[in-house]
């Protein structure tokens, strides 16, 4: 927010009145988009309002990774900003793939640093990788954003729900509003952005526009769903003890973790990260009362192979962009090092196979026998 505001202000005030004594002047920087090894780019450093004097910055790297043994990234170490300017290009240099974190500091005390005075600097290998990735992960957000649609529809054309299994419900609206409260938490509540910058001083926050919408519109979903079984028919079917047993000891851990958080304890950071690992739990176990449930009847009717589609295509096309940003950047962390991500990610992905095979192989000849109008139904289901 303070970045753009700066830069914005930079475009308006760029003829502004000199610092008045005593106040101080407002440093910024723009970032810079990825770069390949060889390229030279300009940084431009800002300084509101212009000060009267030379002002020396230093930079230093607080945090290397590079494929090669050389650094990533040149820059010089230091260089003066001029007097009466107000915009100030520093190059640099891309020597090899990887990246780098830069502190920029002031000892002049004219000059105010932002909260987190770091940049970041990326060398790929490839431009149209980034594109790609870019691509891949707008296809796969749109394909796990539609994936709860089928599931709705082929409910309301059955006017039933047998069939979906209720704990598969329960523990996906628990996942999604924990991931929603994680995700809201790190993207809009300034004070635990704070938190993470002084817990990760050189780490990105992991939560982008795009999941707070994800997530939201999963609650949406969901909870549409939810609102589908009280009104259509359930053959009865209830949510399992052993679902209500471990939903609540989650609900009841982050309830009493929450008091804890509120005799700073822990911070609220930490509590966040609570949500997080009941996003975890609950992932690890949601499809499998799905699966036991299909095994039992013998049959997928009822259970949208749209919805295990569309999630076969968003988590397959989501570890693909894992490989190729870890490929990309020579950063293998992402796959090796976060196993949380990518794990999920594979586990999930080989429940939708499991789906798939129950779908169209095991029980297939079960469902063109009960057949009929259903059977017409998940056919069109299939198709869109
Ligand atoms: C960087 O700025 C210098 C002048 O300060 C200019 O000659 C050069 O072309 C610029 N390089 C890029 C990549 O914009
Ligand atoms: C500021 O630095 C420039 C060179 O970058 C120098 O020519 C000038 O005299 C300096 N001005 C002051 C006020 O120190
Ligand atoms: C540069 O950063 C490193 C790592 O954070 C730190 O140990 C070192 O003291 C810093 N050097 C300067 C000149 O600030
Ligand atoms: C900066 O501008 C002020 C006012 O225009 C002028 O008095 C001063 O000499 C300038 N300083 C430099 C270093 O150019
Ligand atoms: C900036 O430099 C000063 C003096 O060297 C040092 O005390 C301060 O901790 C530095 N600030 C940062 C953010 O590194």
């Amino acid at each position: 927010m303070k970045f753009y505001l700066s830069c914005f202000l930079c475009v308006v005030l760029s003829t502004a009145t000199f610092t008045a004594d005593g106040s101080t002047s407002d440093l910024s920087w723009t970032s810079l988009g990825k770069l390949i090894p060889g390229e030279i780019a300009n940084m431009t450093f800002s300084l509101l309002p212009k000060l009267q004097e030379n002002v020396t910055l230093r930079l230093n790297t607080t945090h290397e990774h590079s494929a090669t043994k050389g650094s990533a990234v040149t820059y010089p170490k230091q260089f003066i900003f001029p007097a009466n300017f107000s915009t100030f290009l520093v190059p640099i240099n891309a020597c090899a793939v990887g990246q780098i974190v830069v502190e920029v500091n002031s000892t002049n005390e004219d000059v105010s640093l932002p909260e987190s005075p770091r940049f970041r600097v990326y060398v790929v290998h490839s431009k149209t990788l980034v594109i790609l990735n870019t691509v891949v992960g707008w296809i796969y957000f749109v394909a796990w954003s539609v994936s709860f649609y089928p599931q709705v529809i082929l409910n309301f054309r059955r006017k039933s729900v047998v069939g979906l299994n209720f704990d598969y419900l329960a523990y996906n609206i628990t996942g999604f509003i924990a991931y929603g409260l994680y995700n809201i938490g790190l993207f809009w509540i300034p004070a635990i952005k704070k938190e993470y910058i002084q817990k990760f001083p050189d780490g990105v926050n992991p939560v982008e526009a795009n999941d707070v919408f994800f997530t939201l519109h999963a609650i949406l979903l969901t909870s549409i769903t939810i609102f589908q079984c009280f009104i259509y028919d359930r053959n009865g079917q209830k949510v399992s003890k052993i679902a209500m047993g471990l939903l609540t000891a989650g609900w009841l851990t982050v309830f009493i973790l929450l008091f804890v958080a509120v005799g700073q304890k822990i911070t609220w950071l930490d509590y966040l990260m609570a949500f997080s690992y009941l996003k975890l739990g609950v992932t690890l176990i949601k499809y499998i009362p799905q699966a036991y449930m299909n095994y039992k009847r013998k049959s997928t009717e009822g259970w949208s192979i749209g919805n295990v589609l569309l999630d076969f295509t968003g988590g397959s096309l989501s570890i693909l962009q894992m490989f190729l940003q870890s490929y990309n950047n020579e950063e293998w962390d992402l796959v090796f090092g976060d196993p949380t991500k990518f794990g999920l990610g594979l586990f999930s992905v080989l429940f939708d196979i499991l789906f798939i095979v129950q779908h169209y192989v095991l029980y297939r000849k079960k469902r063109i026998v009960e057949g009929g109008l259903l059977a017409g139904d998940d056919a069109s289901d299939t198709d869109a």
